[in-house]
């Protein structure tokens, strides 16, 4: 059978006979630590295939910086295989930094919070495709139309009134959970949404939790997604919620650590990055933690790592090509930390499942949200 007619029949499978032309694709699960030797003979079986990719294909972190794998690891095979497919190792959750997404053209993408930051902010047609399916399309060109790459999936269906004024990093996560959690796959439209969701890094943090607790990567943000008020005419909602300042802090306080930083032991560690920081966020932050007295990890682009060179300082460390979640430190970090804290609430619910017996919070202080976030 050809790749073709499997992709096809796939698609029949995800109920729909209809294929359409991608502009790109973004692979996840390529991480060692997560696929394991079963992952890594799936993705041996692709030299079978030998083909290449026909679209611009980016994919996910994997388990290690690059430059620090051995020969024999086997991540570095992936990484090889990947690249002899054509596929781009720049190993990031957050490719769309550095690509120009078009909206309302297709694009296969594995990564959930990438794909509902495409969808949202650029009105990209894209839905949250399994890894192994995103490759596929990305060697076909072509991907199956579903769900919210389907214009009349679009349509929202909650209508969210926001009186809080600007949120922080940590409140636009626990807003992006709080939706999920509590209207499920329903399309939101989100009044007010460039006021208060301002700044890239607030965005991303937002939709990375929403996806994460939400199976829909789609949400109408008011002033910031294309063609806002074609969605507005066309909504169909059946619900609606009014929500105010206090409603995020309540939310908050069952999330985010309430105990002062200086009050932590020193086998704490701070993890920011989830997803992948920008350069102007990462420089802003990274002379906040500088004057932490505790051990920070900031995960980003090999891109913006290389930028931030300069900048790096005793008690942080700049990775990229990872996250925690997916890499090898998960084990040193079991072993060497009691506390791990981050400021992404979709990091925290992922650390929470792999570091078994550290206590995982979420963190927001002052002076980090307002770096983060550029206020
Ligand atoms: Fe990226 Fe890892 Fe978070 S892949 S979105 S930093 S869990």
């Amino acid at each position: 059978m050809s790749l073709q007619d499997k992709l096809l029949k796939i698609a029949k499978a995800l109920g729909t006979d209809e294929v359409v032309e991608i502009e790109s694709a973004h692979i996840s699960g390529i991480s060692y630590r997560n696929i394991g030797d079963a992952g890594l003979e799936y993705i041996r079986d692709l030299k079978s295939w030998n083909r290449r990719v026909r679209v611009f294909t980016t994919c996910n972190p994997g388990a290690l910086d690059i430059n620090l794998l051995s020969e024999q690891d086997p991540q570095l095979e992936i990484l090889r295989l990947l690249k002899r497919l054509g596929v781009s190792t720049v190993l990031t959750c957050a490719p769309y930094e550095f690509l120009r997404i078009k909206p309302r053209r297709f694009y296969a993408w594995a990564e959930s919070s990438a794909a509902a930051y495409i969808a949202s902010v650029c009105d990209a047609y894209c839905e949250k495709f399994p890894g192994p399916l995103a490759l596929l399309c990305a060697v076909c060109g072509y991907a199956p139309k579903i769900g919210k790459m389907k214009l009349d999936e679009r349509k929202p269906r909650v209508l969210v009134r926001l009186r809080t004024g600007r949120l922080t990093y940590v409140e636009a996560g626990i807003l992006g959970r709080y939706l999920a959690e509590t209207f499920g796959d329903a399309v939101p439209y989100i009044e007010n949404a460039a006021e208060v969701l301002r700044g890239e890094e607030c965005l991303k943090s937002f939709l990375a939790a929403y996806a994460t607790y939400s199976n829909n990567v789609f949400v109408v943000l008011e002033r910031i997604t294309p063609r806002f008020q074609y969605y507005r005419e066309v909504a169909d909602f059946e619900d609606s919620t009014v929500l105010e300042h206090s409603d995020i802090r309540k939310e908050a306080n069952n999330i985010v650590l309430q105990r002062d930083l200086s009050s932590l032991s020193k086998r704490t560690l701070l993890v920011l990055g989830c997803p992948h920081l920008s350069y102007d966020a990462a420089v802003r932050c990274l002379k906040v933690l500088s004057n932490l007295d505790i051990k920070c990890t900031v995960f980003t682009s090999r891109f913006v790592k290389a930028r931030l060179r300069q900048l790096c300082l005793g008690n942080v460390d700049v990775l990229a090509d990872m996250c925690l979640f997916v890499s090898y430190l998960v084990n040193y970090v079991v072993e060497n930390f009691e506390v791990v804290l981050t400021n992404s609430v979709k990091q925290a619910h992922y650390l929470e499942r792999v570091l078994q017996g550290v206590e995982v919070r979420v963190v927001s202080f002052n002076r980090l949200e307002e770096a983060i976030s550029g206020f």
